[in-house]
């Protein structure tokens, strides 16, 4: 099924392009799908890093309201001049990305601008004008490695995006320190500020 950006879009509408990579808090991702479907107006598109999916299913996410987008879905086998090219496609759609959770792979491969699958792709071509939220979740000696700091520097100061997290709390590795994903409603309060978002009655149909 090919995705085309300027079709996919609805005027008047937000378009929030949730990613998520291979921590455990992926397992989060339906919830927040289901609570960001649950304002009006709003549009989510989720892709997933292969690990990612190793935490909810693609049937989670249908069940929460949209669909999930992987490499298998860039890598279809055959490209013809002029057929749509996902990575590009996303990032034409999205009005604000989420990267919710991190991992350290990803961080580190954001900050080295590598673009080795569909989430790293459509990271390294997003617009600088298009708001974009990193969530770091992972191990606390992950994250207190000297190479994590540097790698957040990186994309700070040197990318651009905005990086809210980690927590402290006890991890599910069963470490306790910080490593632990934003809380995921806290998640959806970012988007629902930046973009002064209401409520719907009704879930959107996508
Ligand atoms: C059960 C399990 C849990 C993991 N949890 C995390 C995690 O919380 N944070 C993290 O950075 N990596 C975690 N990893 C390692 C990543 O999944 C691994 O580095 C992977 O290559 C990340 O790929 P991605 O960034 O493309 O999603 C975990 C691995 C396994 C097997």
């Amino acid at each position: 099924m090919a995705f085309v950006a300027e079709t996919a879009r609805r005027p008047g509408h937000t378009h929030v392009l949730l990613i998520t990579t291979g921590s455990v808090a992926s397992i989060k991702a339906p919830l927040i799908v289901k609570e960001l479907l649950s304002y009006h107006n709003v549009l989510v598109e989720v892709v997933a890093s292969k690990p990612s999916l190793a935490f909810y299913s693609k049937s989670d996410i249908e069940k929460a309201g949209t669909r999930v987008w992987t490499d298998e879905d860039e890598w279809t086998g055959t490209f013809k001049i002029g057929d749509p090219i996902l990575h590009i496609e996303l990032r034409r759609w999205a009005d604000i990305v989420l990267v919710a959770p991190c991992s350290a792979n990803t961080l580190s491969k954001i900050a080295h601008g590598t673009c080795d699958n569909l989430v790293t792709s459509l990271m390294r071509a997003l617009s600088p004008a298009t708001p974009t939220y990193i969530f770091p979740a992972m191990n606390t000696l992950m994250y207190e490695h000297p190479l994590t700091a540097e790698h957040l520097r990186i994309v700070k100061e040197v990318v651009g995006y905005t990086i809210v997290g980690p927590v402290g709390k006890h991890l599910a590795c069963g470490d306790v320190g910080v490593g632990a994903m934003t809380e995921w409603r806290d998640i959806v309060q970012i988007v629902v500020d930046q973009l002064r978002l209401t409520k719907t009655s009704q879930p959107n149909p996508q």
